[in-house]
């Protein structure tokens, strides 16, 4: 029995498994949404009423008329970015929440991805394919403590104190990569003129969520990216520049980690990865392309094919444990249909040993060879089922089995990108 009616949605894998559309499917029946991590380098799609729609920095609980969408202090704001999508949102759908930002969360300055775009440019071979969103060189201004909070907009000195930092900027990517940054006056006004449109959503988010727990509200926990592009326990150095694990909601919202009751990982049925890293159940052939037209495996960010491999139950476990996941969510399943044999790895091989874990370095993992069970795929279209009685006794086994290898409860899956194309086995919320 849930405590405090809080949930935690976390991508599993390497982000993109659908995460967008599952918040959105719990925020009809949800108070607040928050996200803790990460900046627009996230893109979620999420359907209904045969419209498509995409958010990146916005929470996705934003088309519930209902839900308080909050963004934690963990996050990394561009706020034109997040400007664009408001105004998006309020033309295209049916329905709006309320939208809060908290006054600790960073903002994404220009000049940060133009560092993004020259330190990648620098890395050559060894890039790591960022979204080019300035999220990286955010966080590295957050950690050495020359970030722009978004409460110092309202700051009568802020302007004295952004020519400091934005000085020191300038001099330094003039120095270091030969880069011109926006005019000072220019950026400044910009920033201002943001600040205008956004300043009533302001919020002190800790203090604005406790309450709302304390009250019994139903809170959910967005996150971005997934496990295994986080900068401590994802596939380093080829991960993103936040903690987009579990662990990350209560630094990343200001409320104690003790009001956290359950983390839902949501799992894509298959892998997919988009930029550089090991991905050792990764797929080079037909079966990739039938799964990448299926699943329209395309960032919904950069429009970059995404790698596709099978599932990797090596690294779900993993991620299991390190982001404290008490359930699953399945996505996509529906792309599976008609692939003849479904694999799943359970171990790798590394150096003629086999481990069940991941190592810590990119060497290691690099090397790491999947050893895979196979079953029996299903041909059946599966868009348009409504419950797990309904579906082909393949497809119920390869969601057994992952149950099984995983040692872990699937609560739902999902069958197709609609908010309706949702089957759920167990309340978890
Ligand atoms: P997120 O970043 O984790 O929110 O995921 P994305 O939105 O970037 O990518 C997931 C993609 O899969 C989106 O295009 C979704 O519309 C789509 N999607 C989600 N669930 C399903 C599903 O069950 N079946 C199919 N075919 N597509 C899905
Ligand atoms: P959502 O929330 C998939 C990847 C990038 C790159 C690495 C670092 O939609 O699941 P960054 O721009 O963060 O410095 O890039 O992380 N990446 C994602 N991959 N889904 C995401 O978000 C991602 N956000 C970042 O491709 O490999
Ligand atoms: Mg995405």
């Amino acid at each position: 029995m849930n405590k405090h009616n809080t949930l935690v949605v976390v991508g599993a894998q390497w982000g993109d498994e659908g995460k967008g559309k599952i918040t959105d499917y719990f925020s009809q029946t949800t108070n607040l949404v928050v996200r803790f991590s990460g900046g627009d380098n996230a893109g979620h799609q999420i359907h209904f009423n045969g419209k498509k729609h995409k958010v990146r920095i916005t929470p996705s609980g934003i088309f519930n008329k209902n839900v308080v969408n909050i963004i934690g202090n963990g996050c990394v704001v561009n706020l034109e970015q997040l400007i664009e999508e408001i105004e998006l949102v309020k033309k295209t759908s049916p329905e709006i929440g309320t939208l809060l930002v908290s006054n600790r969360a960073q903002i994404v300055l220009p000049y940060h991805m133009q560092i993004d775009a020259a330190q990648e440019e620098e890395r050559g071979e060894q890039k790591i394919g960022t979204t080019k969103r300035g999220i990286g060189p955010a966080y590295q201004d957050k950690v050495s403590r020359s970030g722009i909070r978004i409460g110092d907009l309202a700051d009568p000195d802020f302007k004295a104190k952004f020519l400091k930092i934005y000085t020191h900027q300038q001099k330094l990517l003039k120095a270091m990569y030969n880069i011109e940054i926006n005019d000072f006056e220019k950026t400044h006004s910009n920033l201002i003129k943001c600040y205008d449109y956004i300043k009533d959503y302001v919020v002190d988010c800790g203090e604005y969520i406790e309450s709302a727990i304390k009250e019994g509200k139903k809170v959910l926990f967005e996150g971005a990216q997934g496990a295994m592009l986080d900068i401590d326990h994802g596939t380093y150095p080829f991960v993103t520049s936040s903690n987009c694990s579990a662990s990350n909601v209560a630094t990343g919202t200001g409320i104690s980690f003790k009001y956290i009751d359950t983390v839902l990982g949501v799992v894509k049925a298959y892998s997919t990865r988009v930029g550089a890293g090991g991905f050792p159940t990764e797929l080079v052939n037909e079966i990739r392309d039938g799964i990448r037209e299926r699943g329209n495996e395309y960032g919904a960010n950069t429009k970059r094919p995404r790698r596709v491999g099978w599932l990797d139950a090596v690294a779900l476990k993993y991620a299991i444990r390190t982001s404290g996941i008490d359930k699953i969510f399945i996505t996509l399943l529906d792309v599976l249909s008609g692939v003849d044999e479904i694999k799943i790895c359970n171990k790798y091989l590394l150096n003629d040993r086999e481990i069940q874990t991941v190592p810590p370095t990119t060497g290691e993992y690099e090397k790491c060879i999947a050893q895979y069970l196979t079953l029996p795929g299903w041909t059946e279209d599966i868009t348009q089922i409504s419950s797990f009685d309904q579906l082909p006794q393949n497809a119920k086994n390869y969601l057994k089995m992952i149950e099984k290898v995983c040692e872990v409860d699937i609560i739902g899956f999902s069958v197709g990108p609609d908010r309706k194309q949702t089957v759920t086995l167990q309340e978890v919320f």
